[in-house]
């Protein structure tokens, strides 16, 4: 068995496993999906999914990571030996490497606008045409497979050279900047003239939405796609845990860290889509036909802009870093595995199976279904079907077959009403939700 890497400090922790929950999931995904989904109402669902459902979620993976001190099926077999439980181990591995081929492709598109907006081509492009500019970008044959590969080496070296000071040290400075930025940025946004309609879209909720089901399926996608939840990440991560941390203290704090980027992203974006008379509904390259825009449009917005979209590769970068962790802990643990063959490994078959979302707005644009392209389906299939199902067998695994005086001790809960609350939440409240909205969403 190959050694364990580990973290050097608790604070670590914290940042790494923040740094995976925020990331693109809450900037490009929140507003393109609250966007399409209605505004308001969408926001709702999704802070209830977020804050109700994915709460005793989080707690629950990072007590198996913690626990079972290995890869993410390890963790699972040694709470329960001999079992077929290494299955939602192996759906998260399998599911946190599809996740990624096309989250590095959205990275890409992320770093070519920040060298764009360092270089001054991107302010040239946008100020005549951003949609245009975008378009071209996506639909040229070779470019977003340049960026998204020149990510997906970027994740790589971090990986090989172990997730360890070079991240954590990163993230302590960037995340904090990031949500300093992305606040000024939003009261900038809210202070241009023709912003409170934009307001109104994210906060006015129009209550009719909320007898869709298709609203409910989007928004429990959204909050397990944003914080990460149902893919064994939390259980790969929390196996690098000290006793001595709160789980629950934890768990609040990547929630509300993850509430809170998303918020920002929402009122940053809305009232700029209002105000420069854009369609909320325009899917994916919502963010990056947007943001160039507002920059373009505030005072030193060239040097905000490269800043932001900067920030937003290392929010990027720092997720991957997690999804691509998970299977390469999982070579390296139970393969014996090096580190950096696991790495190469991964990263070379997640380039590849990413190519097909590389290509989907250009040489692949004509293949649709639901009328969207084929990244938007991956992502769509695997944040709506594949977390919540994850989501669904990991709270069962802790809430029936898991000891329970072991569980909740593991989980820092004592025996009061909490652990009650948190132990019936997984037993039945959590599961029970989240199968009625995936069978609605099949019946409907
Ligand atoms: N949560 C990250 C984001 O919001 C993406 C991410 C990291 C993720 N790890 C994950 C998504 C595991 C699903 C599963 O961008």
């Amino acid at each position: 068995m190959a050694k364990r890497e580990e973290w050097s400090s608790r604070q670590g922790f914290i940042l790494a496993t923040i740094g995976s929950a925020v990331g693109l999931g809450n900037i490009w995904r929140f507003s393109y999906v609250t966007g399409e989904n209605g505004g308001a109402a969408f926001l709702l669902a999704y802070l209830f999914f977020v804050a109700i459902v994915g709460l005793p979620i989080v707690i629950a993976e990072l007590a198996i990571g913690r626990r079972g001190q290995g890869d993410a099926t390890s963790a699972f077999i040694s709470i329960a030996p001999r079992s077929g439980w290494a299955a939602p181990g192996l759906i998260g591995v399998a599911a946190s490497f599809l996740v990624l081929t096309f989250y590095a492709v959205i990275s890409g598109w992320a770093l070519k606008y920040f060298a764009g907006a360092g270089t001054g081509v991107l302010w040239q492009a946008a100020s005549a045409d951003a949609g245009g500019y975008f378009q071209r970008f996506v639909a040229n044959p070779g470019e977003p497979i340049i960026w998204q590969a020149t990510v997906l080496a970027v994740t790589m070296l971090v990986v090989v050279g172990g997730v360890q000071r070079g991240i954590e040290r990163l993230n302590r400075i960037l995340m904090p900047a990031l949500a300093l930025i992305m606040a000024g940025l939003a009261v900038y946004s809210l202070l241009q003239a023709g912003s409170s309609k934009g307001v109104a879209f994210l906060f006015t909720p129009r209550w009719e939405l909320l007898l869709r089901p298709d609203i409910y399926l989007a928004a429990m996608g959204q909050a397990f796609f944003s914080l990460g939840v149902g893919m064994a990440v939390f259980i790969t991560y929390g196996s690098y845990l000290p006793k001595s941390f709160r789980l629950p203290t934890m768990a609040i704090m990547i929630i509300a860290g993850d509430i809170l980027i998303a918020i920002l992203a929402g009122l940053l974006i809305f009232p700029a889509v209002f105000a420069h008379g854009l369609d909320p509904k325009a899917g994916a390259e919502l963010v990056f036909i947007t943001l160039p825009q507002i920059f373009l449009a505030m005072p030193a917005g060239k040097i905000v802009g490269t800043i932001f979209f900067g920030l937003l590769v290392a929010a990027a970068v720092t997720s991957m870093v997690s999804l691509l962790e998970v299977p390469v802990a999982y070579l390296m643990h139970r393969f014996g595995l090096r580190r950096w063959p696991a790495t190469v490994w991964t990263g070379a078959i997640a380039f590849l199976l990413g190519l097909p979302s590389a290509m989907s707005y250009g040489l692949l644009k004509n293949i649709k279904w639901r009328d969207h392209q084929i990244l938007d389906n991956v992502d769509y299939v695997v944040s709506n079907f594949f977390l919540p199902t994850g989501a669904i067998m990991i709270a069962l695994f802790v809430g029936w077959r898991w000891n329970r005086p072991d569980a909740i001790a593991q989980a820092n809960l004592g025996d009061g009403i909490t652990a009650n609350l948190w132990i019936w939440s997984l037993r039945v409240g959590a599961p029970v939700l989240m199968a009625v909205v995936l069978a609605r969403s099949f019946f409907a």
